[in-house]
């Protein structure tokens, strides 16, 4: 069905345009400033940009309502600033995949305006009407404490209307065949313009079954089919990325038994689990978490993150592993959201702790996926807890010393720049860590690079190797011959371990560092012994005394006692 699997081995980059770079100087992000950015960006390594909402919006949801699907907000530039961008993106090799929002509209949109005025406009059906409040409106609600409700009444239309997430975000009655229409014509659009997929947003709600009758909504998912054999048809090398947080017990569901539905998913299931892992040093439920989720089919691929544009949701842990995030990481109601979840930025969650920085990330590079980086976490943003709800992790990109990070010559940002405190620009900015061999910004380089040539990982299976101590965590992937095999002390103190590589005979006699010098031979029962500092982390590649010395390649140059090119 596809024509290129690129998506099993990338490194994805989040963005939204009006955070990142202002060339105008109004104050806000731009495409032309994006456009200057690109070099930044491959030098960075990320092989593809996931541009968050950038159509026509009023913004009341940071463009996740979006009012006109064929168009570039004007505050970002015009649809000619995105080709400019498109093409510069191709230029460099980079792919591009956008948000596809179509669970909802913003309530400025057309179709939900004509929908309202007349009842017999075609556009009514495209939404979900109730003439009786429904009787179960307070339910469902996604932002438990800000939103009332999930079904509105409006004036004008003499209904109420249904909606998942705000008030202003009507829900699209996905189940008429003309919306359904619709939402192949937009990816068609976006596709034309040089796209590479889409992120769908909410897509559990997108394929559930909406109206005021519905008790407990019903997926449809041979919606998920026609969305792909569509885009396959338009372009074989498209990808659909669905945000799903379900159980994984539906993971195979969204993906398709016969890898015929989403090519990939959020994991959202690991993604609380090694928070928690993070937070508590057991790593006994990632390991479960990654087993749960481990059914997929070859061609399909898991997205893995750390932090997000939205808060960190930790709905799926039992309440004493949830209280255990919350205490380690977001201990303030201030830091906390929607009851289930902390709205911080990961540096900040981390203490600003470089070594457990590194093994956050090492450890998001290391599980089965491929890297999803939001924007600044490179050079470890911070996150304003003064605005409000998400807000506080979506400040402007930090660049420089310069007035407002260098983001934008306005005097007045749309969304102020962190200038105060650890996180301000003045100490956090890309031009500081640049001429830093050391910073963060170096490290992420480093291992972005490291982890695209390691495409095992993206493309093998995986075995977690059995330890005594819950706090390391050690995995090794095997493709086509090659094993590559991944430490991880998940604590505060030091750790003496032996393992086995787990492999038959000589096989694992090896371990060849690729970060660093200290390579790992076994002894005579297959044991190796390695001590990992606190929050310690070692990326071995995996090989016996034969298969080492018959490489020409740098594992045997190490064998031959030369010095490893770094
Ligand atoms: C999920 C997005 O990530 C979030 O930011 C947004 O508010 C909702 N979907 C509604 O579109």
């Amino acid at each position: 069905m596809i024509d290129d699997l690129w998506y099993k081995n990338g490194v994805i980059y989040c963005l939204s345009v009006g955070s990142y770079m202002d060339a105008n100087g109004d104050g806000v992000g731009d495409f032309k400033g994006l456009l200057r950015r690109l070099d930044y960006l491959h030098g960075l390594g990320i092989t593809t940009i996931w541009l968050m909402p950038f159509q026509t919006s009023p913004g009341r949801d940071d463009g996740y309502d979006i009012a006109d699907y064929y168009s570039v907000d004007a505050r970002y530039g015009t649809l000619g600033d995105f080709v400019e961008f498109a093409h510069g993106c191709k230029q460099r090799g980079i792919r591009i995949i956008i948000d596809l929002v179509v669970n909802h509209t913003s309530d400025q949109h057309h179709w939900f305006k004509e929908a309202r005025r007349d009842r017999t406009s075609p556009y009514r059906d495209w939404y979900v009407w109730s003439d009786k409040k429904p009787a179960n409106a307070d339910k469902g609600m996604v932002f438990p404490g800000v939103q009332k409700s999930t079904w509105t009444r409006d004036k004008e239309a003499g209904a109420y209307y249904f909606h998942r997430f705000y008030d202003f975000q009507p829900d699209l009655n996905t189940s008429n065949p003309h919306v359904q229409a619709e939402i192949l014509k937009i990816m068609g659009f976006w596709i034309q313009l040089g796209v590479s997929g889409f992120r769908m947003d909410a897509v559990p709600f997108v394929i559930a079954t909406k109206g005021a009758k519905v008790k407990k909504p019903v997926e449809q998912y041979d919606m998920l089919r026609a969305f792909r054999e569509f885009l396959q048809w338009r372009q074989g090398d498209a990808i659909i990325l669905a945000e799903a947080n379900v159980l994984p017990k539906t993971d195979m569901e969204y993906f398709g038994r016969d890898a015929d539905r989403m090519h990939m998913m959020f994991n959202f299931h690991v993604n609380q689990h090694l928070f928690y892992a993070l937070a508590s040093a057991d790593s006994r439920p990632l390991a479960k978490a990654l087993k749960a989720t481990k059914p997929r089919p070859a061609t399909a691929q898991w997205g893995l993150f750390l932090r997000n544009h939205d808060e960190l949701d930790l709905g799926r842990l039992t309440k004493a592993q949830r209280d255990s995030v919350f205490r380690n990481f977001g201990p303030d109601k201030d830091m906390q959201l929607y009851d289930r979840g902390i709205r911080r930025r990961l540096a900040p969650m981390l203490g600003g702790d470089r070594r457990r920085l590194e093994l956050a990330y090492s450890l998001m590079c290391t599980l089965p996926g491929t890297p999803v980086i939001r924007y600044g976490d490179e050079i470890a943003m911070g996150d304003d807890l003064s605005l409000p709800e998400r807000n506080c992790a979506r400040t402007p990109m930090q660049w420089s010393t310069e007035p407002h990070g260098g983001f934008t010559k306005s005097n007045k940002p749309a969304c102020p720049v962190i200038d105060k405190g650890p996180y301000g620009y003045p100490h956090v900015n890309v031009a500081k860590q640049r001429r830093d061999p050391n910073s963060m910004l170096n490290w992420t380089e480093r291992i972005v690079r490291m982890r695209k040539e390691v495409p095992e990982i993206g493309w093998g299976d995986f075995t977690i190797i059995p330890v005594r101590d819950p706090a390391v965590f050690i995995m090794r992937y095997d493709w086509r011959n090659n094993s590559v095999l991944f430490v991880h002390n998940l604590d505060e103190k030091p750790r003496e371990i032996a393992f086995s590589a787990g492999l038959p005979d000589e096989a694992g006699a090896h371990l060849i560092n690729l970060l660093a010098e200290d390579h790992s031979h076994a002894d005579k029962r297959g044991q190796h012994r390695i001590v990992l500092e606190p929050y310690g982390y070692r990326w071995y590649r995996v090989g016996g005394l034969d298969y080492l010395l018959k490489r020409s390649d740098i594992d045997g140059d190490t064998v031959r006692g030369k010095k490893h090119p770094g």
